[in-house]
């Protein structure tokens, strides 16, 4: 074990201080080896997970990050109470084939006076999330680009589940000339369809059991979209009255936007995202689906 790293489990090894990772991968690196990254805020499940596996699967080395980011909650969010586990992210990313965990200290990420952000301005981030979470994606970014420098990945691996951030940082890598390769992974659902997301342990039973009425409603429009129905309004309208139904739902939006610019449209043609953000009681879930017609 190096002297700056905390420790090793089952040969992955769990690296706390920003300069023993430089080393790394630097070792790593010149040893012609190619990184494949999957950032994450921990507490993982099956969705991070299979990200995992197929970075493993795809590249060398494999590293993951665990940094519940700050930047990236605004006030009165949950940053503070988000769930951490290391140890068993630890177990769990060890099996899936992960070699580093990087999980570095808030005080050392953001030492006192740092003073530097990334934004993509525009459609890409004023709706959706954008509007509901205001400087979430410019955190968002800002974390990222200093991951990137640090881990400097061959390939990145991110879930649809968040589409507007897959496409965020899509555009972030293309503008900042990043030679990364990203992947967008599908969504992992549980058996009744709820799209896995760490945010699903806050439910109470009853929210838990109503919580598929999401996908479900997804799944609906999809059918009627198959079988002809091209207004957006209409498909936004059968959404909201399936989602309003079950009780204690709260629509934060439902909308459909074209994948290139996240720019809404109302007759649907192309590809297109269709995009729902519910809160159940203080619990604020999203969900997502592209369809091409
Ligand atoms: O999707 C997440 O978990 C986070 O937004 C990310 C990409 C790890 C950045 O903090």
């Amino acid at each position: 074990m190096s002297a700056r790293n905390e420790g090793c489990v089952n040969n992955m090894e769990l690296v706390r201080d920003l300069a023993a990772l430089r080393e790394k991968v630097d070792t790593i690196r010149q040893q012609g080896k190619e990184i494949g990254f999957v950032p994450t805020m921990g507490f993982l499940h099956e969705g991070h997970l299979s990200l995992i596996r197929t970075a493993r699967a795809q590249n060398a080395f494999v590293v993951v990050s665990i940094f519940v980011n700050p930047l990236q909650f605004g006030a009165g969010e949950d940053y503070e109470e988000y769930p951490r586990d290391l140890e068993q992210d630890s177990l769990l990313a060890g099996e899936a084939g992960c070699d580093l965990i990087f999980y570095p200290a808030v005080r050392n990420f953001y030492p006192p006076g740092y003073a530097t952000f990334v934004e993509v301005q525009g459609s890409l981030t004023e709706g959706l999330c954008g509007a509901a979470r205001p400087g979430h994606f410019r955190g968002v970014t800002t974390v990222l680009v200093k991951l990137f420098n640090l881990v400097t990945p061959h390939r990145t691996y991110f879930g649809q589940k968040d589409a507007q951030q897959c496409l965020v940082v899509k555009k972030m890598l293309k503008d900042l000339n990043y030679n990364i390769q990203f992947n967008i992974m599908p969504t992992v659902r549980e058996p009744d369809g709820l799209a896995m997301s760490s945010r699903n342990k806050y439910l109470t039973p009853p929210q838990r059991a109503n919580a598929p009425v999401l996908y479900q409603s997804l799944q609906q429009v999809e059918v009627l979209i198959r079988n002809g129905e091209r207004d957006g309004e209409a498909v936004k309208d059968t959404m909201r009255s399936n989602i309003a139904s079950v009780p204690g739902t709260e629509i934060d939006y439902i909308e459909i936007m074209d994948v290139d610019e996240l720019k809404p449209i109302s007759r649907l043609a192309g590809s297109f995202l269709i995009a729902l953000a519910v809160r159940f009681g203080s619990t604020r879930l999203i969900d997502n689906i592209i369809m091409e017609v």
